[in-house]
């Protein structure tokens, strides 16, 4: 019997769902030249997640930090949602039911056009009061202390990015909304991540628990891998839109009388 194509599969899984859940990491930003964090170009191959990604590294040395995240904001000012971010986003056109859950801090999936975003690792465009929480959404502010940093409108405590660093609690209500997401999941797409960092990464463990068919795609083996029901190994921005191109034939095809 000839095997199915691994592609197939998924867009015949997905036209069947009718709630599906994706989790997204720093490989499928990949494509439009953000870089990733542990492929041995990423980030943390260079920087010290311990200096430039905690609390104990940004009140050791606040302007290094604020720095580094401002040329971060550069780079994803300065590029584009790319074929993969778009499929998804056209993927939630065909199923109403997806949610997307992202580990990315760039936005990218909200400029390509995907709704019900859950940034669970927060995001670089925000800032956010280190002393009293504040979220302030305007443009990144810089230097109105009399230190040069940039202060709280509200308490004048420190900002910081509103990113989620090594030691801290994820959002509690956006990631209770992603547990509850993988929970419902028919279908769960585990999208260029690693999934080395946890919570995020238990996602997929639990929407197999729940029942889902759990699919990986990414170019390399990760810890996942073995777990899941189908590893596709091709990045993302090719196998996204192939997927999404088969599923719409699918779904064509079912509304044509027999
Ligand atoms: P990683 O850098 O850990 O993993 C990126 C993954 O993407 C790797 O498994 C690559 O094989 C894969 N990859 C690379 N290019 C790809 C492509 N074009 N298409 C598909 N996959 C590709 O990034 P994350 O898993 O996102 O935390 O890292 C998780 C968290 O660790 C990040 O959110 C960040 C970091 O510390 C915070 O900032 C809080």
């Amino acid at each position: 019997m000839p095997e199915t194509d691994p592609l197939d599969s998924v867009a015949g899984r997905l036209a069947e769902a009718r709630h599906v859940a994706v989790l997204t990491g720093a490989g499928v930003s990949a494509e439009s030249g953000v870089a990733t964090f542990r492929d041995p170009d990423g980030l943390w191959a260079k920087f010290s997640p311990q200096e430039l990604a905690s609390m104990d590294g940004f009140l050791a040395n606040p302007q290094r930090v604020l720095e580094w995240y401002r040329h971060r904001r550069e780079v994803i000012d300065g590029v584009e949602p790319n074929a993969g971010h778009r499929a998804l986003a056209e993927l939630q056109r065909w199923i109403p039911g997806v949610t997307v859950i992202t580990q990315n801090v760039d936005r990218l999936h909200q400029r390509a056009g995907s709704r019900t975003v859950l940034e669970v690792h927060g995001n670089l465009v925000e800032n956010r009061c280190s002393v009293c929480g504040d979220v302030d959404a305007g443009e990144p502010r810089t230097g109105d202390g009399p230190d040069g940093l940039p202060r709280c409108r509200q308490c004048d405590g420190l900002l910081r990015p509103n990113v989620v660093w090594f030691g801290e609690d994820l959002p509690e209500d956006v990631f209770g909304a992603a547990e509850e997401a993988a929970s419902d999941a028919d279908v769960f797409l585990s999208i260029g991540t690693s999934a080395e960092v946890y919570p995020a990464a238990g996602l997929p463990l639990l929407a197999r628990r729940h029942g889902a068919f759990v699919v990986e795609i990414n170019p390399n083996v990760t810890s996942l891998s073995q777990y899941v029901h189908h590893s596709i190994r091709m990045t993302s921005g090719t196998a996204l839109p192939a997927i999404v191109e088969r599923l719409v034939e699918f779904r064509q095809q079912s509304r044509q009388p027999s």
